[in-house]
């Protein structure tokens, strides 16, 4: 074997396992992982989906709730072309739970600045959980195309 080979062979021994490494330390100690589908709720879309959305817990009540102390749940409907709740407040340190769908057509959830990104599907219930460590006003926006007024879809998350 050439000498090249076998220095290119190794570099990429090493490379793999470095990435192998990254990986491993990023899911298990920074808890970084997909999002799961955690459940579904209707499989089917329109006047029924939103039907069956308003009389199924929790999502007959979107909103914040403290459920610990400082753990708190953030129940969340993507529609066209709006999230509710518009606005998610919540102290500084606040370990979040998300509980978010979509009542129509496929939306996205991001906070710009956090690692909370994720697709809500009509029907289909979407859980993560985030700890907001920083004061301050993130952006909330929808980042799938979901029609005319994609564009428009936003809201906010208030840390205080
Ligand atoms: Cu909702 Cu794009």
């Amino acid at each position: 074997m050439e000498r090249y080979e076998k220095a290119f062979l190794a570099a990429s021994a090493v490379l793999l396992v470095i990435f192998l490494c990254a990986l491993g330390f990023s899911s298990v100690a920074m808890g970084v992982h997909l999002p799961s589908h955690s459940g579904l709720i209707y499989c089917g879309v329109g006047e029924k989906l939103r039907m069956v959305l308003r009389k199924t817990p929790p999502f007959d009540h979107p909103g914040v709730r403290e459920i610990a102390p400082g753990k708190y749940q953030a129940v969340v409907i993507a529609k066209t072309w709006a999230f509710i709740p518009n606005e998610i407040d919540l102290p500084v340190g606040a370990d979040v739970s998300f509980v978010a769908t979509s009542a129509d057509v496929t939306h996205g959830f991001f906070i710009v600045g956090t690692r909370v990104n994720t697709m809500l599907l009509p029907g289909q219930i979407s859980k993560f959980d985030y700890r907001f460590t920083k004061p301050g006003e993130y952006l909330l926006i929808c980042h799938e195309y979901c029609g005319e007024l994609h564009h428009a879809m936003s809201g906010k998350v208030v840390v205080k």
